[in-house]
């Protein structure tokens, strides 16, 4: 065995946790060939082992397996984990035009709403419990994994333990399966991997990154460790850093972002808007098909294009104040009050203000629709036809 497949060997053995007679004795032999072959002056080792679809955590029955090939006019098999949230069902529409209904599994572990559950495959999926999300990769043949399971900033502040489990561990599992498997994954990280000492304004991709948020925190493990097994096990992983999402037909999930979801609800329902961010507060922002679009481009973009795993994209960037003279152009009686909410607004401070995108857009060509008068235009076209803006109109 070459120096290079010894080794491999041992780690394999060894996180897999073999304990078989026979294993234990070939890993022994293995070492002992290992040793034989370090003190014979061969070239230093190397453990960087690329394309090779092992996990750290599982040796698999069917080596076969990996051998699998999809030809070229294959759709990818699309999972998508947190599938319920706030992005989740729109990613899945928008895949499911492009690629057939039944390619793309939406999963999660609430209860779908009618209307998901009948629009295309849909399974209960608890990113904490790794065989079953094995059992849904193999069973269903899985190529493309969308990991959307979150707790986001503020939820996650709000019940660090659980934060820590779904973000980190359940990201460990995904890792592990993805690499298993040869899937590509996606996982989307987010402005609120920064902190307080990275540039705020613009943020680039690459900067200190010290996150005082649990959610902050997980986002740039999961960064890291994304990265870490695409060079270590060749995992082909791709990542977008989402401003602030904002859509119209699905709620957002606990984000410090959320009231820019939430004004557009109120204005038309109520006619008033009580903010939890002071009215200077600048975060990058993002319409929700921009998002989807950036997510698909990523994720169809050839490997030679990508210089980087983890990429900035940016749209636009505004204050609640900005954001609610645009809405009053629409509604001019809307009254907007600020009741700031210290824990929210504490995480709005340490995060960009603006978001430097230039190496999404140089590599594969990212480029934004909506600015802030067409989301402002778009919203409300959305959700006012019916409401106080048909009657204002
Ligand atoms: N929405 C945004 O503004 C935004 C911005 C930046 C990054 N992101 C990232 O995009 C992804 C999707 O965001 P979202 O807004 O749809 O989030 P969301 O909070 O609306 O939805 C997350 C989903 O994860 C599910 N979930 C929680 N625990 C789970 C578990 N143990 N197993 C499986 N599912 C579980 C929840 O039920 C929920 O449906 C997240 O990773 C988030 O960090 C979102």
């Amino acid at each position: 065995m070459a120096p290079k497949s010894l080794h491999l060997f041992l780690f394999v053995c060894s996180r897999a946790n073999i304990n078989m007679p026979v294993l234990r004795t070939l890993s022994k032999v293995a070492k002992q060939a290992l040793l034989v072959s370090q003190g014979c002056g061969c070239q230093p080792l190397t453990v960087a082992v690329r394309n090779i679809s092992f996990s750290p955590r599982q040796v698999t029955s069917d080596a076969s397996f990996h051998s699998v090939s999809f030809s070229e006019t294959d759709h990818p098999k699309v999972l998508i984990t947190g599938g319920l949230g706030q992005l989740g069902v729109g990613l899945a529409k928008v895949l499911r035009k492009r690629f057939g209904n039944n390619n793309v599994i939406l999963s999660d572990i609430r209860k779908p709403p009618s209307h998901v559950f009948h629009s295309g495959p849909f399974i209960y999926s608890d990113i904490l419990d790794y065989k079953n999300l094995r059992e849904i990769v193999v069973n269903n043949r899985i190529t493309w994994l969308v990991h959307y399971s979150a707790l986001l900033s503020a939820v996650g502040e709000a019940n660090v333990p659980l934060a820590r489990a779904v973000n980190i561990t359940g990201l460990h599992n995904i890792l592990d399966i993805a690499a298993e498997h040869g899937l590509r994954l996606f996982v989307p990280s987010t402005i609120g991997a920064f902190g307080p000492t990275s540039p705020r304004n613009p943020t680039p991709d690459l900067c200190i990154q010290r996150p005082r948020t649990i959610y902050g925190v997980s986002k740039v493990h999961a960064e890291l460790m994304g990265e870490y097994y695409h060079h270590r096990y060749g995992l082909d992983f791709r990542c977008l850093r989402y401003p602030g999402i904002i859509s119209a037909d699905s709620q957002p999930g606990g984000g410090t972002t959320d009231y820019a979801v939430q004004i557009f609800h109120d204005a038309i329902k109520t006619g008033k808007f009580e903010c939890n961010l002071r009215p200077d507060t600048r975060l990058p922002m993002m319409y929700i098909d921009d998002c989807l679009r950036a997510t698909v481009e990523i994720m169809e973009s050839p490997v030679d294009t990508l210089s980087m795993r983890t990429y900035n994209i940016n749209a636009m960037s505004f204050t609640p104040e900005e954001l609610a003279q645009e809405v009053m152009k629409q509604l001019p009686d809307l009254e907007v009050s600020y009741d700031v909410d210290q824990v929210r607004q504490a995480i709005a401070d340490s995060w960009p203000m603006n978001f430097d995108d230039d190496n999404a857009r140089r590599d594969w060509g990212w480029k934004h629709d909506y600015d802030l008068p067409e989301l402002v235009q778009t919203m409300f076209n959305y959700i006012g036809s019916e409401t106080r803006l048909a009657q204002v109109n």
